[in-house]
C-alpha cells in the first residue's frame, strides 16, 4: 500500500511568534531527516500578520490549509499595532475563530515544574517541587462565544457591554469526558472548577460532571469554586492532579499555574477536536516588547511540538525523545532571560533552539 505523508501547518503569527516557530521548524527538520518523521510542512498567516497581508485575521486560505492539515503549530498572535482596529478584525479573533472553526474544544495545559528550574518559581521550593498539574480548559464555548454579545447604546445614550456565559449539557459532557480520560491515565484525581454558588451555568456544569463521574468509578471527582481554586493554586498547588474548567476560568487559572513553574515561557498546550486533530501553541502570548531581539524562550513552542507528536501523530517515542532533549539542555545550564537567575548568563532564542537540536542527536 501507499500512504500520503501527513502535513503540519505552521502559523508563526505576530511578535515573537516567527522567532519561536523558526526554532520549532529546525527541530522538525531534524526529526524528518534523522528520525523518520514522515510529515510535510506548510506555512500560513494568522493574526496581525494576516491582517497586514489580507485585511483579516483568519484568511480563507489559512482555514483551508488548517482543515487539510493533520495538526497545526502556532506561535502567538496580537500586538499594539493592531489594538485599535475594529473588534471583530483584531488578531485575537483569528485565534478564537480557528479554535471554533476546527471544533478544538479540549485545551490541555500541563503545568510541569522542571526540577532544574525550581528556583525560577515565585513560590517556595517545597511548595512546587515535583509539581505536575494538567489543566483541561473548555475552549469553544462559554462566555468567549456566548450570544448575545456586544456594546449597545441604551435609551438616554449610556452604553452597556454584554457577554453571555452559556453551556449546553453536551458541551459540558464532552469536556468532562476528556478530563476523566486524562485523570484515569494520571493520578486518578479530577477537580472540576466552577462558580456554582452564584452561576446557574456552573450549577449545570457540576451536575453534568457528577453524572459523567458515574462512568469513571476509578477517578476521584471533587468540585471547587474558582476563587478558591485561584487561592489553592498559590497556597498548595500540589494538591491538584487534573483540573477541568470552563473557557474563561481556564484562561485565568492556566496563566496562574504557568507562573508556578517558573516561567510562562516553558508551557506548551494542545487544543484538540473530537478526533485528536489538534492545534498546538505555547501558553504565552506574542510578547511584542521583546519581539525580534532573540530573547524569547522557544521551549514552550518546542514542547508544544512534543505534544503534537504525542497526541496527533501518535509518535510517543519522538515526543519523549524531544522532551528529554529539552531536559538535558536545561541540565547543561542553558537559560533564556525569562528562566535565568538575575545577573547570570543567558542564551538567545536561536542558541536555545540549536542546543535542543544538538541534544536530539546525542
Ligand atoms: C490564551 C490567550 C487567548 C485566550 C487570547 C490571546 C485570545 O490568552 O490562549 O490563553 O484568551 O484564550
Ligand atoms: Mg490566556
Amino acid at each position: 500500500g501507499w500512504r500520503v505523508s501527513q502535513s503540519i501547518l505552521l502559523l508563526p503569527g505576530d511578535g515573537i511568534g516567527p522567532e519561536i516557530i523558526a526554532e520549532a521548524r529546525k527541530v522538525l527538520n531534524v526529526l524528518q531527516r534523522d528520525h523518520a518523521l514522515d510529515v510535510t510542512l506548510e506555512e500560513g498567516l494568522i493574526g496581525g500578520a494576516a491582517i497586514d497581508a489580507t485585511g483579516e485575521p483568519l484568511p480563507p486560505a489559512t482555514v483551508q490549509a488548517a482543515e487539510a492539515a493533520a495538526a497545526i503549530l502556532l506561535g502567538a498572535v496580537g500586538g499594539p499595532k493592531w489594538d485599535r482596529i475594529e473588534r471583530h478584525l483584531r488578531p485575537e479573533r483569528g485565534l478564537l475563530a480557528i479554535r471554533s472553526r476546527l471544533g478544538l474544544f479540549a485545551n490541555l495545559r500541563p503545568a510541569l515544574l522542571y526540577p532544574q528550574l525550581a528556583d525560577a518559581s515565585s513560590l517556595k521550593h517545597e511548595l512546587v517541587a515535583g509539581l505536575d498539574i494538567m489543566i483541561v480548559r473548555e475552549l469553544t464555548g462559554g462566555i468567549y462565544f456566548g450570544e448575545p454579545r456586544g456594546i449597545q447604546t441604551l435609551d438616554g445614550g449610556e452604553r452597556e457591554g454584554v457577554n453571555t456565559m452559556r453551556y449546553r449539557e453536551a458541551e459540558i459532557e464532552r469536556i468532562q469526558r476528556v478530563a476523566f480520560e486524562i485523570a484515569r491515565k494520571r493520578g486518578g484525581r479530577l477537580c472540576s472548577v466552577d462558580k456554582a454558588n452564584v452561576l446557574e451555568v456552573s450549577e449545570l456544569w457540576r451536575e453534568v460532571a457528577e453524572r459523567v463521574a458515574g462512568d469513571y468509578p476509578d477517578v476521584g471527582l471533587s468540585h471547587m469554586y474558582v476563587d478558591n481554586a485561584a487561592m489553592q493554586l498559590v497556597r498548595a498547588p500540589k494538591q491538584f492532579d487534573v483540573v477541568v474548567t470552563a473557557n474563561l476560568f481556564g484562561d485565568i487559572l492556566s496563566d496562574c499555574a504557568a507562573m508556578l513553574t517558573g516561567s510562562i515561557g516553558m508551557l506548551p498546550s494542545a487544543s484538540l477536536d473530537a478526533n485528536g486533530k489538534g492545534l498546538y501553541e505555547p501558553v504565552h502570548g506574542s510578547a511584542p516588547d521583546i519581539a525580534g531581539q532573540g530573547k524569547a524562550n522557544p521551549l514552550a513552542t518546542i514542547l508544544s511540538l512534543a505534544m503534537l507528536l504525542r497526541y496527533t501523530l501518535g509518535r510517543l517515542d519522538l515526543a519523549e525523545r524531544l522532551e528529554s532533549a529539552v531536559g538535558r539542555v536545561l541540565d547543561r545550564g542553558l537559560r533564556t532571560a525569562d528562566i535565568a537567575p538575575a545577573g547570570s548568563t543567558t542564551v538567545t532564542t536561536q542558541e536555545m533552539g540549536d542546543a535542543v537540536v544538538a541534544a536530539l542527536s546525542t
